[in-house]
């Protein structure tokens, strides 16, 4: 595959290669069919779209936008139907952050990230010489922090126009009748069994004697009594009735830590979000806990001023810009950054321009600055595997929601009874200081357990405004990749001049301070990788960064926009639009 993708559609259509699903870059057809349907990489329209990892979620989101509802609406039913048909990352059972802007130009964020329970304890991850035992804080009930995911959809009913029980009814329908499994799922289902029968204490729909395949039908009756239970009762079902029940008899069997206390005491938090402006547009995005836009504004700050769209697409001069950007940008969050309302984040400070500028005093072009000589950087104390939907509707409602089981199916627990499986997200703690989680991220005191606090995210659901409307609505799942993928798709757009499609699907690198290499995609040509040897940086190859999901805005006027929805190539990510 080039780089380049003039003819992106084509070559992404050869991407989906499995049988029963047939490729289409047409407006989709909104019939939905969960056991025969297509995947859509391009989707075009007047009135609303949406970009979701799966056909069957994306369908639903568009359903409900003809139906009336507006992007808030389809956000919940998105998320709702991810949670059936998308189990390795969609969730009842994890937690995540939506950011919004409303046809009010209301700019909104919503934190529903999960907690450490109340009888989580700082070192309890260690053993008693004070070594990590990783696995603990990875694998099983004892990994999972209290789910924020049902209270979040409860706290964006409030923007939504439709009754709850008409957003749920798909995916109880999904859950109940089942649906054609696709075969990355059957490839990843398959690769988890032994995981599932450790890690749970039941038997789940997911264990199967013979292997999974693509198109074998996924019933989930326990699941879809799960989400009748909350139809029926609301949020108050999930924190304090019957599946709170479920989910502690599972903590009990498992020795996980969650009580039903912790269940009651979880509340979803409105935020202020944070926002920035970049070269006329303003960007808009998660708060701490989620580390996703501070790492952006300082990145985004420092290339802003150095004309990178001079430099030109992935030039040699460009990538290495943007590496030693995100270098000083991951080497601050290992220090700084975690939950604000139990640590003090100094996120002034950190955005102040002369602050940025001064981390770039030691950058050479041409040359690699080392990991070792670069500190987080010296700033007085002030004084004082996931995924991701973008939606917006024909009313100026945007909508970016990123929600993680952190792991693929998370800590591979499923509640007995209640059949969704629960987060591993305490891994997300810095559960020593220097001791990288799994996607290799490093912390300290700032990130480190405490009861109630929430673990340190990348997680970056992205608006970007343009002359005040929504114009970009962006995000990713990639662990620490996140922020840096978002970055660059935004750049490709406003400074690389590309294309939606180009800007989702051209190849990635990334950059975390620790460990000293930058992560290229396969894709990434050769050329520009013997450039940066020769210029001192360690290079490591992987398969795939990220699964984008965009929505570009075209307004004309005040009430009338164009729509095009890009669903990223590298899986069976769907665009939808009408
Ligand atoms: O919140 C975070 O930063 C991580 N738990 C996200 C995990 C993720 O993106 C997994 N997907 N690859």
């Amino acid at each position: 595959m080039k780089q380049h993708m003039t003819s992106g559609s084509i070559i992404a259509c050869l991407l989906v290669h499995f049988l029963f699903i047939s490729c289409s870059f047409a407006q989709s057809d909104t019939s939905i069919n969960p056991y025969h349907y297509s995947i859509s990489k391009i989707a075009k329209g007047n009135h609303g779209a949406v970009s979701s990892a799966h056909p069957l979620a994306s369908m639903v989101g568009l359903a409900i936008l003809k139906q009336g509802g507006n992007a808030f609406d389809a956000a919940i039913a998105v998320q709702l139907a991810l949670a059936v048909v998308y189990p390795n990352a969609g969730n009842l059972g994890g937690g995540g952050f939506l950011v919004a802007h409303t046809k009010s130009s209301k700019s909104v964020a919503i934190d529903f990230r999960e907690k450490a329970p109340g009888s989580a304890t700082r070192d309890m991850y260690l053993d008693s010489l004070g070594n990590p035992l990783v696995g603990l804080s990875e694998d099983g009930p004892l990994s999972s922090g209290v789910p924020g995911t049902v209270a979040g959809l409860f706290s964006t009913l409030r923007y939504a126009l439709l009754p709850f029980q008409d957003l749920i009814q798909p995916s109880i329908d999904l859950a109940e009748k089942g649906f054609a499994i696709t075969e990355s799922e059957a490839e990843t289902l398959n690769s988890h069994q032994d995981d599932f029968r450790k890690y749970s204490t039941e038997t789940t729909v997911f264990i199967k004697k013979e292997p999974w395949k693509a198109h074998d039908t996924l019933i989930q009756k326990e699941l879809a009594q799960t989400l009748i239970r909350i139809r029926e009762h609301g949020m108050k079902d999930f924190y304090q009735g019957e599946t709170a029940r479920l989910i502690v008899e599972e903590m009990k069997r498992g020795n996980g830590k969650i009580s039903m206390q912790d269940l009651a005491n979880y509340n979803a938090i409105e935020r202020t979000p944070m926002t920035f402006k970049y070269k006329g547009h303003q960007i808009i995005g998660m708060p701490m806990p989620s580390s996703g836009s501070l790492l952006m504004l300082q990145i985004m700050k420092i290339v802003e001023d150095r004309d990178i769209g001079k430099m030109g697409f992935q030039s040699p001069e460009a990538v290495q810009l943007m590496v030693e950007a995100e270098r000083r940008a991951f080497a601050d969050r290992a220090e700084y950054m975690g939950d604000a309302d139990f640590v003090k984040v100094p996120v002034k400070k950190l955005s102040d321009a002369g602050y940025i500028k001064n981390r770039m005093k030691d950058y050479v072009t041409g040359k690699a600055t080392p990991s070792n000589i670069v500190s987080p950087g010296d700033i007085n104390p002030e004084s004082e595997e996931t995924t991701h939907l973008s939606i917006a509707d024909r009313y100026g409602n945007a909508v970016s929601v990123t929600t993680t089981l952190n792991g693929l199916y998370g800590s591979r627990t499923v509640v007995g009874g209640a059949g969704f499986l629960l987060n591993n997200q305490m891994d997300d703690f810095s559960i020593k200081p220097g001791v990288p989680n799994i996607y290799g991220a490093i912390g300290k005191e700032a990130n480190a357990i405490a009861p109630g606090k929430r673990m340190l995210s990348s997680m970056s659901p992205t608006i970007v405004l343009k002359n005040n409307k929504p114009y970009l609505v962006v995000g990713t799942p990639g662990g620490t990749t996140i922020p840096t993928t978002v970055f660059q798709t935004i750049i490709n757009i406003i400074e690389f001049r590309q294309s939606a499609f180009d800007a989702v699907n051209n190849p990635k690198f990334h950059h975390q301070w620790l460990p000293d290499q930058v992560l290229v995609e396969e894709e990434i040509p050769s050329k520009l990788i013997n450039s940066l040897h020769a210029m001192g940086y360690k290079t490591t190859t992987t398969p795939e960064i990220g699964r984008t999901e965009l929505i570009k805005i075209n307004w004309k006027g005040k009430k009338s926009a164009s729509f095009e929805a890009i669903a990223d190539k590298r899986g069976d990510d769907h665009a939808a639009a009408f």
